[in-house]
């Protein structure tokens, strides 16, 4: 079973002398990915101005870039902004499979003053794998990465690094 109380110092350890929020997300989701047994993918997608969600830094393979706005598990954890636990994709309708391997999946939105600007995401290749204790830890990590981590900002004059690209390969 996962030490969570170890894994919350580590958290504190690793973030509390960082303040860039790049670089405390992509440290935090290389200690979740590493720490936690039997999990496939971890990382962060964080909502654009229209509401799509847009993959921020993470640990495993590659992943969908952008999810629709509202749609997936991390769509529905985003909207509601609960945490949403599957014990088998298969069985919720509105899945996005990234990665066939995954069987279940955790999304624990990121909320500050009652507003969501983000999801952090776990999958894992097996089935039931975030039982209510993983549950009650996972949240209580990220609850403390938002505490942490300051939220990203976007750069209003330009759409980057939020928006779509707008470099065009032009032909020679
Ligand atoms: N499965 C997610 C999409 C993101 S990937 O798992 C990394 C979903 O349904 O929202």
């Amino acid at each position: 079973m996962t030490d969570y109380r170890l894994l919350e110092e580590q958290v504190r350890g690793l973030l509390s002398d960082e303040s860039d929020p790049i670089a405390n997300a992509a440290n935090f989701a290389a200690l979740v990915y590493g720490e936690i047994p039997d999990v496939s993918w971890a990382g962060f997608y964080y909502a654009d101005p229209e509401g799509e969600l847009v993959l921020g830094p993470f640990q495993g393979r590659p992943a969908c870039a952008r999810l629709p706005k509202g749609r997936g598990v991390c769509g529905a954890a985003f909207l509601r902004r609960e945490i949403l636990v599957v014990d088998d994709v298969s069985q919720f309708a509105d899945h996005i499979a990234c990665d066939s391997a995954a069987r279940s999946e955790i999304v624990v939105p990121l909320v500050v003053d009652n507003s969501a600007y983000g999801v952090f995401d776990l999958d894992s290749a097996l089935l039931r794998r975030f039982i209510p204790d993983d549950q009650r830890g996972i949240e209580s990590l990220v609850k403390t990465f938002v505490s942490l981590t300051p939220r990203p900002k976007r750069n209003e004059k330009e759409s980057l690094p939020f928006g779509k690209n707008p470099v065009r390969k032009t032909p020679r």
